[in-house]
């Protein structure tokens, strides 16, 4: 089927952007305004939309691409976006350590790497209460910047229609930045050697481990130049406007003002919000709001599901949310957790093969993982994470099937929320610089690491084995 939108298919039946408002909704706020809620939503809908529909077919046939192993998708970023951090430092290094881990990827999979960001509207967080209870006193839970505030006030935890209009406006500033980033380049790509990676050495890292590390970042180096040299062009133009957005599609008002008609598609309507929004595990009810509302757009959809998912379940996600069967339709994320993650996918990806749908599946090996520790504090260990990938690409491997991405939750700041990996981050280090507002991310050591090491698995066509020489802390099961 051609990748382009035939104008002589019909619209998807019964479909509107607003016909979700038909069906039984999660994770569904209660604003006290209807009228307040309307004007904000009028507002949205008459600005100017954020991405392109070109950019969203662009995409479209690259997740295609990938979805047939031959392309990769990496997308990361903060697990809650907060407009106090919408800082020209902050999505800097959100670039930078998507593109570095980008580069590191292309040299192991030899395969192009489509860079996806976790940013421009990633503001809503689904919750698994929908109220939180402190010393007596009961108050709506915080369900991200774009609906609520933090503070544990009725006043800030009130929602608030205008924040919608907020968010689409800290969206707008942040991608307004990354793209002029992406045009103007960033001056610290064409050195590798300058990338702080001197925590490889540092830590019981296995000196073939560190030997690995230290040739593929000087195959990047040479790579780099080669290729400008090559093509005369500079490292920034050829990587030009290659960062794709993506969030979790939550606010269903939010999508929806964003979700338009362009002149020269007919019939077909994009969410111009972002190029891929998701849809959480706690809102894919196959006959829900979120399911009815995605399954009428033409951007790529991105779909998580969790450890209890039955391939009953995903067949039948599959069959509304790509109903045409079309290649870059459809991203499974699935984010199983290490423990489950051997029982669980191989009968998912068995049942999806079976069926002929063909998404692109990624693994997200941050939220099947997260731990509580004895004080309370949310972690991630990086060695389960490791762990989950390199038993995903296993799974896929045995059943002639193929991992076609990663999604991680991380920050190139050197915050202290994970634990593990080479950084040596422990459980009684996480005080010291813990500034997630929601789940822990990797932080820029560890999220390099797990790129060299699934780099070296991709490469080398095996597990990594004794990655550490330090006790207690093997990166992969034997
Ligand atoms: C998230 O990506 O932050 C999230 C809430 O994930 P999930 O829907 O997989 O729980
Ligand atoms: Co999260």
């Amino acid at each position: 089927m051609s990748k382009e939108p035939s104008p002589e298919l019909p619209p998807t039946a019964g479909w509107s952007p607003t016909s979700w408002q038909q069906k039984p909704i999660q994770q569904a706020v209660a604003y006290a305004d209807p009228a307040a809620l309307q004007q904000a939503i009028a507002r949205i809908s008459a600005y100017p939309p954020l991405v392109t529909s070109w950019e969203i077919e662009r995409l479209r046939g690259r997740i295609a691409e990938a979805a047939a192993g031959r392309q990769f998708i990496l997308q990361g970023g903060d697990c809650a976006e907060v407009f106090a951090e919408c800082h020209p430092d902050v999505i800097t290094s959100k670039l930078k350590i998507l593109l570095q881990m980008s580069l590191v990827l292309t040299d192991g999979l030899k395969r192009p790497i489509i860079r996806v960001g976790r940013f421009a509207g990633q503001y809503a967080k689904p919750r698994s209460s929908p109220s939180e209870t402190r010393a007596g006193v009961t108050l709506p839970s915080y369900f991200g910047d774009l609906i609520n505030a933090d503070d544990f006030t009725p006043a800030a935890r009130r929602p608030d229609p205008e924040r919608l209009v907020s968010a689409y406006q800290h969206a707008a500033l942040t991608l307004n930045f990354i793209r002029a980033l992406v045009e103007g380049g960033f001056a610290d790509l064409h050195h590798p050697e300058y990338w702080d990676l001197n925590f490889l050495g540092k830590r019981g890292l296995s000196a073939t481990a560190r030997d690995d590390y230290q040739r593929r970042v000087a195959f990047v180096a040479n790579a780099i130049e080669l290729m400008e040299v090559l093509t005369s062009q500079k490292m920034d133009q050829l990587t030009h406007s290659e960062f794709y957005t993506s969030h979790e599609g939550l606010s269903l008002h939010y999508e929806s003002a964003l979700t338009r008609q362009v002149p020269r598609r007919p019939g077909w309507w994009y969410n111009l919000g972002c190029h891929l929004p998701w849809i959480g595990e706690r809102t894919r009810a196959f006959d829900g709001a979120h399911v009815e509302y995605f399954r009428g757009i033409r951007n790529p959809v991105g779909v998580k599901i969790g450890p209890t998912t039955t391939p009953e379940q995903l067949l039948r996600l599959l069959d509304v949310l790509d109903a045409g069967r079309e290649p870059g339709d459809l991203v499974v994320i699935a984010r199983l957790g290490a423990r489950r993650v051997r029982e669980v996918l191989p009968g998912l990806v068995s049942a999806v093969a079976a069926s002929g749908h063909k998404p692109a599946w990624m693994c997200d090996p941050m939220h099947g993982n997260t731990v509580s520790t004895k004080s309370g504090r949310k972690t991630r260990h990086v060695d389960a994470i490791l762990s989950e990938l390199l038993d995903s690409i296993d799974v896929h491997e045995s059943l002639g099937s193929w991992l076609a991405g990663m999604h991680f939750e991380l920050t190139a700041e050197n915050v202290t929320e994970c634990v593990g990996g080479a950084s040596g981050v422990q459980e009684a280090d996480l005080d010291t610089a813990y500034q997630t507002r929601c789940d822990p991310r990797l932080n820029y050591e560890q999220a390099m690491e797990i790129a060299f090491a699934i780099a070296e698995r991709m490469q080398n066509g095996k597990r990594a084995v004794a990655r550490h020489d330090s006790a207690g802390a093997p990166a992969a099961k034997a």
